[in-house]
C-alpha cells in the first residue's frame, strides 16, 4: 500500500514526481504529497484526495528549478485521509515518505515526547521521521542516523528521505516493503515499482532489506547494515512504458480485459510444449508432482477465487484433494500440513502481505511449494523455491481482470499436469484440451469482447438496483464469487454469491420484485438444476440475467436476459465467461459513473496485514 518516489537529476523534480505518483496511484489514492528542493528552499505540498489534486496545487506554487525531491500517494493505515496525515512527514532537518507500517510507533513516540518532540499527525510515519531526526542529532551523520533509527523500528517500511542541507540527495532504506532504484541517464529515482520511472529508464537496482542507498544525480551508492558498500546487480524491466498507458481505452480495466486473448496465449505457450503441460523451465523434475497428499492453495481476493477454480480443475483432472484458504486466515490457523502436501500461493503483485507471510510460514516447514506470480522479481517470487509466472504484464486497474484469467489458465494446466502424472488424464485428452485452449483464447474470448451489447443492457438494468445475487453450481459457483467481488469492488452495489442450491436455505428471503439474480451456467451437467433454481427465484419476483453457453436453451428460455458464450469444452468455458462477467461489472460501474480504475477505499497491492 502507498506508493513512494524520489528523484535527483537534471529534470524538473516536481513534474517527474507527480508523473511517477500518477503511475503509482493504484497502490493508494486517498491523499498525496511531495517535498522538493527549490531555489527558495525546501517546499512541501500535501493534499487530501488524488495525485491530480496535488498536481493542481503544485501548479499554484513556485517550484522552479526543483531537481530533487520525494513524493507519496497514500492508502491510509494510521490516521484518516487528511492533509495533515498525508506524507511527507518530518522536521526542519528532514522529510520522509513511507510505504509500510511501523508496529511499535506508539512506544517510540512516547520516548520522543520525553525528548521534546511533538506530533502534528496521527501517523506512524511521522514517528519514524522524528526518530531519524533525533538520531541525526546524536550521531551527526545521516547514514548512521538512518541505520540507528531502523534498528529500533519494528514492522515494514520503504523510506525515501531528504535532508534540508543536502539539496541534491535522496536517501532510501527498506524492510519488507518493495523499493527499487531507477538508474537513468539524466538522473536517478527511487520508487515502489518500475512503472514510476519506466518512461525514463528500464534499468534498476532492487534494494535489499536493511540496505541503505544514497541517490544523487549522477551516482547511486548502496550500503549494508554495517555501512560497507554493496555492489548491486542492475536489472532490466521487461515491461515497456506503453504497457502502463491506457492505449486509447477509456479505462485501464477495459484495456486489460481486452488484453486477455493475447496474454492467455502467451502464458499458455510458456507452460506447454507440443500441446502438453510443460513446467520444466521452473520444475525440471517430475518427482515434484508425484505422491501428493493434499494441495493447499493460498491467496487473497481475486487470486483466491482463481485458486477455487484451480481446486475444481485439480480435483476433476487429478483426483487430488485441494483446500483453498484465505492467506490472512491460513497464517494464524495453525494449518495442518503433512510432509507430502503441496502448497500453491497465487498472487498477481507478489507483494501481498498475508500471502507472503503464508509463504514464509510454509517455507519454514519445508513443504513443497509453488507460487504463481505475475510480477517479476517480487518478494513472493524471490522467496519461493518454484515460481510459475503468469505473463499478464502490468495490471494497473485496481480490480483484477486479466491477471485472474491467466491465473485460472495456469491452474488448469497444472491440473492437467497432475492428472497426467496421476494417470487420471490421458496424453490425448490433455493434447485436445491444449489445442482447444488456443481456440478459446483466440476466438471465443475475442467474440465476447467484440459483442458487448447484451452485457451493456444487462448492466444498465443492474445499475438501478442496490442488491444483486449471483448463483451457480460447481465451477460456476466459484466464478459467481469472482463476478460478485468484481461488481462490488467497482460499482459499490451490494452483491452476494451463492451456490445455487443454497440460496433457498435463507437468502431467498431477500429476493423482492425486480431483484437482479445473476445465474452463471456454463457447465452443461448442471443446466437442469440451474433452470430449477432460476424458476425458484423468478417465481419470487427476481429479474434473472444468465451467463450461459449458446447451447443452453433451457437456461436462455428461463432467464429475462441471457448473455451467451460460445460452446467450448465445459472446463474451458470459465475462461470466456470470466471476460464476460468482468465486462458486466465494468459496464455496471460505468452506468453509475464510478471511478472504475480507482474504486474507493481499495488499493491494488496490499502490503499491510
Ligand atoms: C487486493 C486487490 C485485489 C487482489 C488482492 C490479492 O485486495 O485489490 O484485486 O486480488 O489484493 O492481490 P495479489 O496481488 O496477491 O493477487
Amino acid at each position: 500500500m502507498c506508493g513512494i518516489i524520489g528523484y535527483s537529476g537534471t529534470g524538473n523534480a516536481d513534474e517527474l514526481i507527480i508523473e511517477g505518483l500518477h503511475a503509482l496511484e493504484y497502490r493508494g489514492y486517498d491523499s498525496a504529497g511531495m517535498t522538493v528542493f527549490t531555489k527558495n528552499g525546501l517546499k512541501t505540498i500535501k493534499t487530501k484526495g488524488r495525485v491530480g489534486d496535488l498536481e493542481s496545487k503544485a501548479k499554484t506554487m513556485f517550484l522552479e528549478n526543483s531537481h530533487c525531491g520525494i513524493g507519496h500517494t497514500r492508502w491510509a493505515t494510521h490516521g484518516k485521509p487528511s492533509e495533515s496525515n498525508a506524507h511527507p512527514h518530518g522536521t526542519d532537518n528532514i522529510m520522509l515518505v513511507h510505504n509500510g507500517i511501523i508496529e511499535n510507533y506508539k512506544e517510540i513516540a512516547e520516548e520522543l515526547r520525553k525528548k521534546g518532540y511533538g506530533f502534528a499527525s496521527e501517523t506512524d510515519t511521522e514517528v519514524a521521521a522524528k526518530l531519524i531526526d533525533l538520531k541525526l542529532k546524536e550521531t551527526g551523520e545521516k547514514l548512521s542516523a538512518i541505520r540507528e533509527a531502523v534498528k529500533i523500528l519494528q514492522g515494514s517500511y520503504a523510506f525515501g528521505i531528504v535532508f534540508r542541507d543536502e539539496t541534491d540527495v535522496v536517501y532510501a532504506v527498506k524492510k519488507d516493503s518493495p523499493l527499487l532504484i531507477g538508474i537513468g541517464s539524466d538522473g536517478n529515482f527511487i520508487a515502489s515499482d518500475v512503472s514510476a520511472f519506466l518512461k525514463y529508464t528500464k534499468s534498476y537496482i532492487r534494494l535489499g532489506d536493511g540496505e541503505t542507498a544514497v541517490i544523487k544525480q549522477d551516482k547511486t551508492e548502496v550500503f549494508d547494515l554495517d555501512g560497507n558498500s554493496v555492489e548491486k546487480q542492475v536489472e532490466t524491466a521487461l515491461w515497456n512504458s506503453s504497457a502502463v498507458s491506457k492505449s486509447g481505452f477509456r479505462h485501464f480495466m477495459l484495456k486489460e480485459i481486452f488484453e486477455e486473448p493475447e496474454i492467455l496465449i502467451k502464458t499458455l505457450d510458456s507452460i506447454t510444449k507440443d500441446f502438453h503441460p510443460d513446467f520444466s523451465a521452473t520444475i525440471p523434475d517430475d518427482k515434484f508432482f508425484e505422491n501428493i497428499g493434499t494441495i493447499h492453495i493460498i491467496a487473497c481476493g481475486t487470486a483466491m477465487h482463481a485458486g477455487l477454480l484451480g481446486k475444481y480443475y485439480i480435483e476433476k483432472f487429478a483426483r487430488i484433494p485441494v483446500a483453498v484458504e484465505v492467506a490472512s486466515e491460513f497464517r494464524y490457523n495453525d494449518p495442518v500440513l503433512r510432509e507430502n502436501d503441496m502448497v500453491v500461493i497465487i498472487s498477481q503483485s507478489g507483494e501481498t502481505a498475508d500471502s507472503l507471510a503464508a509463504l514464509r510460514l510454509v517455507n519454514e516447514k519445508n513443504i513443497r511449494t509453488l507460487s504463481i506470480v505475475n510480477t517479476y522479481g517480487s518478494t513472493i517470487a524471490r522467496e519461493s523455491k518454484h515460481v510459475i509466472y503468469t505473463l499478464a504484464g502490468p495490471e494497473i486497474a485496481v480490480a483484477s481482470t486479466k491477471a485472474f484469467s491467466v491465473q485460472v489458465l495456469v491452474m488448469l494446466i497444472l491440473a492437467m499436469k497432475l492428472g497426467e502424472i496421476q494417470g487420471e488424464m490421458t496424453k490425448d485428452e490433455s493434447t485436445e484440451l491444449c489445442e482447444s485452449l488456443k481456440e478459446v483464447a483466440a476466438n471465443s474470448i475475442h467474440n465476447v469482447l467484440c459483442g458487448t451489447e447484451t452485457i451493456e443492457s444487462a448492466a444498465e438494468i443492474t445499475a438501478k438496483h442496490n442488491d444483486v445475487f449471483f448463483i451457480g453450481r460447481g465451477i460456476d459457483n466459484y466464478l459467481g464469487m469472482e463476478a460478485s467481488l468484481k461488481l462490488k469492488e467497482i460499482s459499490y452495489i451490494h452483491s452476494e454469491a451463492y451456490a445455487a442450491g443454497e440460496l433457498k436455505h435463507g437468502t431467498i428471503s431477500l429476493i423482492e420484485e425486480g431483484t437482479p439474480v445473476i445465474a452463471i451456467a456454463t457447465d452443461e451437467k448442471y443446466y437442469e438444476k440451474m433452470r430449477n433454481n432460476i424458476e425458484e427465484v423468478r417465481s419470487r419476483g427476481a429479474f434473472v440475467i444468465s451467463f450461459c453457453s449458446e447451447n443452453a436453451e433451457i437456461i436462455k428460455n428461463s432467464s429475462n436476459i441471457a448473455i451467451t458464450i460460445p460452446n467450448d469444452a465445459d472446463c474451458l468455458k470459465p475462461l470466456t465467461a470470466a471476460a464476460s462477467i468482468q465486462l458486466f461489472a465494468y459496464y455496471t460501474a460505468l452506468a453509475l459513473g464510478r471511478d472504475i480504475d480507482k474504486p474507493r477505499n481499495l488499493a491494488k497491492s496490499v502490503t499491510v496485514e
